[in-house]
């Protein structure tokens, strides 16, 4: 097989590149990015060399390079990560975010499409797998704000998205995601393509770019910055360490329905702030500081506009249909991710002097 995996230079395209070259050494894998601000080829360099890759630079929009790609290279499945995946990006510049997200998204869609429809053997055996995520669904209500029982202090509502909840998003970002997933049902539905869609819930652990909370905030604990907490830092998120996503991914890619919807997600919902003050002391755990020594650092800021209240998968669809579930308690995958940023300062330093964008340019030329 043939497969390209769009979006391989960013923070969980890199772990489904990694997972899929490693373990199919018969299948070709091209890690296909446009290297936004967002992709960085250096979380890709163990790769580099191994017979069964290949990095192309290249933007999903551009329709006619990716259909010559998948006609050249006999392309027999696409994974479709790439996407401008930051909420507060969007609020900023929605534009962006309907060109990347929904037009590219299409143009991967009719690629494949044209393409395999000029093969005899037409769309049989092919899949296109479209990555999507929960906040399509919208928001749940808290029902209980002073707290349950489960880990971080959860669930905090008895509802969950299932793969029937309604789709309500409310982000610039959420509803581009939104937009995309509608497009390849309609592709599966009008032209027979054979699609699977996932909806998977925040990820965290290696290689994320340090614009989210979690590494943003790891950084900022160690060099002693302020840890802006939107609101009042009672938002809930369903976190699962990303090589479980990546896990999931290979599973559905391999064994799902055509046509068919998957939500992942870990069962594990934590508040922000409780999440921001397990961050704190673990960091300094780790660094040898006195217990409790960042916690001043925390600072309250203005919400985010449209902040969704709470996200949480019901994944006993994957879990009972194709035996999937999460490997990684939370404390053990927290402390994991935050070693690995601890070890990883010169990586994070790259990113934040601008010096990983010079990456590409020592390895092909001009960015
Ligand atoms: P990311 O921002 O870290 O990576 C996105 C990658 O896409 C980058 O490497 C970027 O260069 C590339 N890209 C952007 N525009 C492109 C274009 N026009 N052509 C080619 N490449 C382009 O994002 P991520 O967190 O790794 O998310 C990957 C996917 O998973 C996204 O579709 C996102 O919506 C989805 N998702 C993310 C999460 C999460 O918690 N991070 C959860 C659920 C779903
Ligand atoms: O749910 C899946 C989604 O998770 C993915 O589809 C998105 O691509 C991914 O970015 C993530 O979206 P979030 O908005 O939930 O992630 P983020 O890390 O930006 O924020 C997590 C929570 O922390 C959210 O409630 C906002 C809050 N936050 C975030 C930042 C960056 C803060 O309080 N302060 C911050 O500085």
């Amino acid at each position: 097989m043939t497969i390209i995996i769009t979006g391989a230079a960013g923070f969980i395209g890199n772990h489904v590149a990694r997972l899929f070259v490693n373990k199919y050494p018969d299948h070709k894998i091209i890690a296909l990015d446009k290297l936004t601000y967002a992709g960085n080829l250096e979380n890709l360099a163990d790769l580099e060399g191994k017979p069964n890759y290949r990095f192309v630079r290249m933007d999903i929009c551009d329709y006619d390079s990716v259909l010559g790609l998948m006609r050249s290279e006999c392309v027999d499945g696409v994974i479709h990560l790439a996407a401008e995946s930051h909420v507060d990006r969007s609020i900023k510049d929605p534009l962006a975010f309907a060109t990347t997200n929904v037009l590219g998204t299409l143009s991967l869609l009719q690629a494949a499409r044209t393409a395999w429809g000029e093969r005899p053997e037409g769309s049989e055996g092919r899949r296109f797998y479209h990555i999507s995520t929960d906040e399509v669904y919208g928001a749940l209500a808290m029902d209980r704000p002073d707290g349950g029982d489960g880990p971080g202090g959860g669930p905090w509502g008895s509802r969950l998205f299932t793969e029937q909840s309604p789709y309500r998003p409310h982000s610039p970002y959420s509803a581009a995601k939104a937009s995309s997933d509608h497009f390849v049902r309609a592709f599966h539905d009008t032209y027979g393509l054979p699609t699977v869609v996932s909806n998977c819930s925040n990820n965290y652990g290696p290689y994320q770019f340090p614009e989210k909370l979690i590494p943003l905030f790891i950084n900022n604990i160690c060099l002693r910055r302020p840890l802006p907490v939107y609101g009042q830092g009672l938002n809930v998120r369903d976190w699962l360490y990303v090589e479980d996503h990546a896990r999931a991914i290979d599973l559905i890619f391999h064994s799902g329905r055509v046509g068919d919807t998957y939500n992942i997600g870990g069962f594990n919902e934590w508040r922000n702030i409780d999440l921001v003050k397990t961050l704190i002391a673990t960091t300094d755990r780790l660094l040898g500081r006195p217990e409790g020594a960042d916690l001043d650092l925390i600072t309250y800021v203005a919400d985010r506009a449209g902040h969704d209240m709470r996200y949480a998968i019901d994944s006993s669809k994957l879990s009972s249909e194709l035996g999937w579930k999460p490997s990684l308690q939370f404390e053990e995958g927290i402390e994991r991710t935050v070693r690995w940023y601890l070890e990883h300062r010169d990586w994070m330093e790259r990113i934040t002097s601008g010096d990983y964008m010079r990456y590409y340019e020592d390895m092909y030329g001009n960015r």
